[in-house]
């Protein structure tokens, strides 16, 4: 299709090298799709003839169903997607199959497909982080109440509930599905038209193109157009960040099955045996959920390493663009539906995170708050008071609900019997209504307007 000026064809590694069709074989319908609205555009502007035009769309229409049934038949002398469509139809309809290339290039080509096809991408992440969003909020809602350790250092910190818990993750997602959203709205503007470079001497009209196409815009600059790939890092990004997240919670899947912890039990449908050890059930899907995230946040950093230092304008380094986005795109969309299933059949061992919050002396706070509000103690004098009375629970190894008034008494003298109101740790969680804060009511409340947003009330 280029070899005009050359004597003699690639060698075969410099095929093996050069091609790309055994990925971007993926963007298939999108070079078809582009080359539709590029025809009609050409046509349309009186460019090529409409005989023709019908001709390159009726054979495009016939390769989109040759596709459809029987894949892409792969070719490593034709390089890539691009070629592979206009081979065929040039053997489908003959000569004016060479019409279709006029003013485009396969480097605004390219930029045009993938485009459209981190387009889609977008809107199916989005689509499955809702869907995990839901499992979420609908598993806080039934546990809006449950008692659980809130840890900080992973040392019990505070009472929380297991609802707010939950919930933390809903705000996170929410973020992501945000950035996927921005990420959207700004890359849909149309590259298609600006040639190899430098634009076209040929009237044509980018703006119809790229409305035919579902972008906003055409794009401002025809250098950047072929150079740009900012649309591909966004998304990158934006996966990795929503991987870490899936991390996050996969990981606290992974303790909080474990023995010791004992919080959860992952149904037999995501858990698998060992081996050797009879007894035992691995959380294998989260840990590969927690392991994946790995490999989007290093699918980010590959196309960022290609990207940095590359002049302008188009570069074959950017062929490169396409694998790192397509398997980030895989992992996220296989680990966002792997944990909905996990969150939605999880079960919560309500009794075991009880028993573990009321170790360690988790209202202690709740104790010197009280002293500050009933006694008028400044906060540092309850803080030590405080102490002295977690000390002496230790050394009779009771909680500190279990100390008598008068123990409590001989801390400090202020003490009276109504701080048995705020030990409890039902109490305390209760207590924390405080905007965003843990208490049931204040969950409920947020679990209210996440359902509302996510459409779950209807
Ligand atoms: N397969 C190429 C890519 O993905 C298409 C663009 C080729 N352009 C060029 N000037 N060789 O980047």
């Amino acid at each position: 299709m280029w070899g005009g000026r050359f004597a003699e064809g690639p060698s075969a590694l410099m095929r093996e090298i050069n091609a790309s069709i055994s990925f971007d074989k993926r963007l298939w319908r999108h070079d078809i799709e582009a080359s539709r609205a590029h025809v009609a555009m050409l046509a349309a502007q009186g460019i090529v003839s409409a005989d023709d035009a019908d001709a390159i769309c009726e054979g495009l229409e016939r390769i989109s169903d040759e596709y459809e049934t029987d894949g892409v038949p792969e070719d490593p002398a034709l390089e890539d997607i691009h070629m592979h469509v206009e081979q065929r139809l040039a053997e489908l309809i003959g000569p004016a199959a060479g019409r279709l290339h006029t003013a485009r290039s396969r480097n605004d080509q390219v930029a045009t497909d993938f485009r459209l096809w981190v387009r889609e991408a977008i809107d199916e992440a989005l689509a499955s982080i809702e869907a995990l969003q839901r499992a979420l909020v609908a598993r806080a809602e039934e546990h809006a109440a449950t008692v659980m350790p809130g840890f900080t250092h992973l040392q019990v910190a505070q009472p929380v509930t297991l609802g707010h818990h939950l919930m933390a993750y809903y705000e996170m997602l929410r973020r992501d599905r945000s950035r996927f959203a921005d990420a959207r709205k700004r890359m849909n503007e149309c590259p298609l038209g600006s040639a190899a470079l430098a634009g076209t001497g040929f009237p044509i009209d980018r703006e119809a193109t790229a409305l035919a196409l579902g972008f906003d815009r055409a794009t401002a600059n025809s250098i950047d157009s072929v150079s740009d790939r900012d649309f591909a890092l966004d998304h990158l990004m934006a996966s990795t960040q929503c991987a870490l997240h899936l991390s996050r919670l996969a990981e606290e899947l992974i303790v909080w099955a474990s023995q010791p912890f004992s919080f959860v039990r992952l149904p037999d449908s995501y858990s698998t045996g060992s081996s050797i050890m009879p007894q035992k059930r691995n959380p294998d899907a989260a840990e590969l959920v927690r392991g994946h995230s790995g490999r989007i946040a290093g699918a980010m950093t590959a196309l960022v390493m290609v990207m940095k230092g590359l002049p302008l304008a188009y570069a074959k380094d950017l062929q490169n663009d396409k694998p790192p986005v397509f398997e980030a795109h895989d992992l996220l969309i296989l680990s966002l539906s792997a944990m909905a299933g996990m969150i939605e059949s999880v079960g919560f061992d309500s009794e075991r995170m009880r028993a573990a919050t009321e170790a360690g002396h988790p209202t202690a706070t709740d104790m010197a708050d009280w002293l500050v509000r009933e006694a008028g103690l400044p906060f540092r004098e309850a803080h030590h008071v405080t102490g002295r009375a977690v000390k002496l629970a230790d050394e009779r190894g009771v909680r500190l609900w279990e100390l008598g008034l008068d123990e409590l008494q001989s801390v400090d003298s202020r003490i009276d019997k109504r701080i048995f109101d705020v030990l409890p740790v039902q109490a305390s969680v209760r207590s924390r209504t405080s905007h965003g804060g843990t208490a049931p009511q204040a969950v409920r409340k947020r679990v209210e307007a996440a359902k509302k947003a996510l459409g779950m009330n209807e």
